[in-house]
């Protein structure tokens, strides 16, 4: 069949040429949105009176009743199809006649694309900041389960200082609730109208753009029309968020996979979330968790492919353009995806206190304890870091640990030790001791856990 572009050619093109060209296959997620803003397009015509009223009416009359044909699956979208934009004005103008060739006064698919794009992302947008909360929600709920249970506190992966497992799991709450920031941040730019930008330079038509952008929810329009229908900021800038968010989901999970180690043994987590392997009986696989971080690196890829897309493209729009959706689509699925799937594993995982309780008192944590105990009975800091090192080295040679050093060991090294290095270096008290803001003890990790519900609630 002829193009509705026919005319400048005969619109006949090769096959290969359609398959290669046509973005249905992706672009007809979108239909709703292009749907919708063809119907603010109508009624913007007919407002300015480009169009007469009844026109306006029946156009939008029968927008509305594709959009529920498609909606119920009583009209499938043609997948033959150039794309979203083309097919949903071939069917109107099927069904109404002449009538549906007026729609696209004052109006290009380049504006289409843009605002269908940017209205579809503003949704999805929204979608991951609550799936994001959900996360949180349950990564605070955890952390307010273990907020007294002490583990080992690691820089290097070597064990540094007690900490309470609480107090980890809140570390993430708090990149998570950046992660909702950013993505709200982006949406304000991504919330602003092309529509009206008329392919590159504006309208001779008494066009009302802001009519338009009111009745679609947009908060302002694009000031530049070429700017309008050329720039794909705001799906790098969502890309960019989700890579971030992806980074953090895939430290986390990294973490959660050596937790379930036999190594570690820290946490067990739900079989509901956990697999087999096909040989090996005794196999409790952590997969959710890995294809987390693995799937972290594909929207890595679709922020890099956009943006490498982008960068060599004179103004305005280039059909390269095109490619900008598979990759905003991909990153949205899978992090909405993700997200799910960190959720459930997270409020299901329980922790194994007892080990982690072992770690914390296999590595001398609690050194930095004894090196602050002797400041306080007035020890320069240097010279206590040294005695507390030298008597590390004694602990080890001895197989001791510092709750079981006798105190005349520790008085051969120095003689300001007293019987309160026990209460000094006991984990428990260590931990409890970090009362400064932000810091382990069970008091800070509490008012962690009430200013994140709080900033959910907000
Ligand atoms: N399918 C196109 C896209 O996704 C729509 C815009 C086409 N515009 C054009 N002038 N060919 O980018």
């Amino acid at each position: 069949m002829a193009k509705m572009w026919e005319g400048r050619t005969s619109g006949v093109t090769s096959k290969i040429a359609d398959d290669f060209n046509s973005s249905i296959k992706f672009d007809s997620k979108m239909y709703k949105q292009d749907i919708t803003g063809s119907m603010a397009h109508a009624a913007m015509l007919s407002a300015q009176n480009i169009i007469s009223s009844d026109d306006a009416e029946k156009i939008i009359d029968c927008l509305g009743e594709i959009l529920a044909d498609i909606e119920s699956g009583k009209m499938p979208i043609d997948m033959e199809a150039e794309d979203i934009h083309m097919f949903v004005e071939q069917v109107l103008t099927e069904r109404i006649g002449d009538t549906g060739k007026k729609l696209h006064t004052a109006r290009s698919r380049n504006d289409q694309v843009a605002l269908d794009i940017r209205m579809y992302l503003r949704d999805e947008a929204d979608e991951i900041i609550s799936l994001t909360k959900a996360l949180i929600g349950a990564v605070a709920d955890k952390a307010e389960e273990y907020k007294g249970v002490i583990c080992p506190g690691y820089t290097h992966l070597q064990r540094a200082q007690p900490i309470t497992f609480g107090h980890h799991l809140m570390a993430y709450a708090m990149m998570l609730l950046r992660d909702i920031d950013r993505i709200s941040d982006c949406k304000k730019r991504m919330n602003i109208s092309p529509i009206g930008s008329c392919a590159l330079a504006g309208t001779t038509y008494n066009t009302d753009r802001e009519f338009e952008a009111e009745k679609l929810g947009f908060d302002s329009i694009c000031l530049n029309s070429l700017d309008g229908v050329s720039d794909r900021d705001f799906c790098a800038e969502l890309l960019s968020a989700l890579s971030i968010l992806m980074m953090h989901l895939s430290r986390f999970s990294e973490e959660i996979v050596l937790w379930s180690s036999w190594e570690f043994k820290f946490v067990e987590l739900s079989d509901a979330f956990t697999t087999g392997s096909s040989i090996m009986p005794q196999k409790k696989n952590p997969d959710m968790a890995e294809l987390i971080r693995g799937k972290t690196g594909r929207v890595y890829g679709d922020l890099i492919g956009l943006l490498t897309t982008l960068k060599g493209l004179p103004l305005a729009y280039n059909k390269d353009m095109q490619e900008d959706k598979e990759s905003v689509f991909d990153a949205c699925d899978t992090a909405k995806m993700c997200l799910q799937v960190m959720t459930g594993m997270i409020s299901t995982m329980t922790a194994i206190p007892e080990n982690m309780k072992k770690a914390a008192q296999g590595g001398f944590i609690n050194a930095t304890d004894m090196a602050d105990y002797l400041v306080n009975k007035g020890m320069p800091f240097r010279d206590a870091y040294k005695i507390s090192g030298r008597i590390v080295a004694e602990c080890i040679k001895t197989g001791k640990v510092l709750e079981t050093l006798p105190i005349d060991t520790y008085k051969s090294f120095s003689d300001k030790f007293d019987d309160g290095i026990y209460d000094a270096v006991d984990l428990e008290n260590c931990v409890n001791r970090r009362i400064s803001a932000g810091g382990t003890s069970v008091t800070s990790v509490e008012a962690q856990i009430e200013f994140v519900r709080q900033a959910l609630a907000g």
